[in-house]
């Protein structure tokens, strides 16, 4: 199974990223949107970023200016669904909707050929319900990146009860020539990332509540007593807390366990609009961005 050319579907955080990576990686990328000035807006972001590994030396993971013209000349946008009939495997990040993602996946299957490979990016939908769309079940997995995807290094390969072992081989060595770090897992709410990633940084916000520390002291205790980049508070701000609220919903609503149930505060902090550092306001206060003030509530 030879995966020479690639598809992505949306070109949005990680569409774009994906599909900049599929390009730096060899392959021949086509990118499709329901809009031409969404395109321009992911194609503008991968400039960008493209800009930043051209100043770069090549011994430090940085890029040639002549290997940046190939790059660009790999990356097509579209958006037309017909142009991707010659794709090996198509992988999407659309928006996060289960409607909108089967809708696409039914349109998109009596166009692409026989043997191409559907992944699907979700970080919450259940894969084996997005399988549904497609008539051919054993050719769906997903791959999980991670943002910002130029730059970070895993994706989480997902099987389902109906995945094929050829197909997701096949994506596993994908995902190596992706130049990503690939891990298998299985089609559970929150894969093996968010799965210990959520409960803990839940616990944070309970250990808050209940008086063990402050903002900023858990957060300076986690990432000096534990060598973590940021602390749970920084990192929450940091992805959105209404995105880390519809998360605990969906992991609670599989597991039922209290460790994915949302603690009081941050539903709170929801219901404000307090989303972090996107609103300026969360666990902290952004009114100075350089200097954010932890909260007290
Ligand atoms: N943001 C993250 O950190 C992150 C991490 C891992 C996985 N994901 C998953 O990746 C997917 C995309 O997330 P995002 O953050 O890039 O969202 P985004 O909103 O930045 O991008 C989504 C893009 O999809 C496009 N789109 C919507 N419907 C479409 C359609 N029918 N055809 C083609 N394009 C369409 C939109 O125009 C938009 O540009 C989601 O499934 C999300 O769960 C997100």
């Amino acid at each position: 199974m030879k995966i020479q050319k690639v598809a992505v579907l949306g070109c949005g955080l990680m569409g774009s990223g994906i599909a900049q990576v599929a390009a730096m990686a060899g392959f021949e990328t086509t990118v499709l949107e329901v809009e031409q000035k969404f395109l321009d807006k992911g194609f503008a972001g991968i400039e960008k970023s493209l800009g930043k590994f051209a100043e770069r030396p090549v011994e430090k993971g940085g890029i040639t200016a002549a290997q940046k013209d190939s790059i660009r000349a790999r990356l097509k946008g579209t958006t037309s669904k017909a142009d991707l009939a010659d794709c090996d495997i198509i992988l999407e990040a659309i928006i996060e909707n289960v409607e909108e993602k089967k809708k696409m996946y039914a349109l998109i299957d009596g166009i692409v050929k026989k043997k191409a490979i559907f992944a699907t990016n979700t970080s919450s939908i259940s894969v084996t319900e997005l399988l549904t769309a497609v008539k051919r079940p054993e050719r769906f997995i997903g791959m999980h990146f991670f943002n910002p995807v130029p730059l970070m290094k895993l994706v989480e390969v997902v099987r389902t009860i109906a995945t094929a072992p050829d197909v997701y081989d096949a994506a596993y060595e994908f995902g190596k020539k992706l130049g990503k770090v690939p891990v298998r897992t299985s089609d559970k709410t929150g894969f093996i990332v968010n799965r210990l990633l959520v409960p803990y940084l839940l616990d944070a916000i309970r250990a808050y509540e209940e008086g063990v520390g402050s903002i900023e002291d858990i957060d300076n205790a986690m990432k000096l007593g534990c060598g973590y980049p940021m602390g749970p508070f920084t990192l929450l701000d940091f992805v959105g807390l209404e995105t880390t609220y519809y998360i605990t919903q969906v992991m609670y609503d599989e597991f039922k366990e209290r460790r994915f149930a949302s603690p009081p505060l941050l539903k709170r902090l929801v219901m404000a609009g307090w989303y972090g550092r996107k609103t300026g306001k969360g666990f902290y206060d952004y009114a100075n961005p350089e200097k954010p003030v932890a909260g007290k509530f």
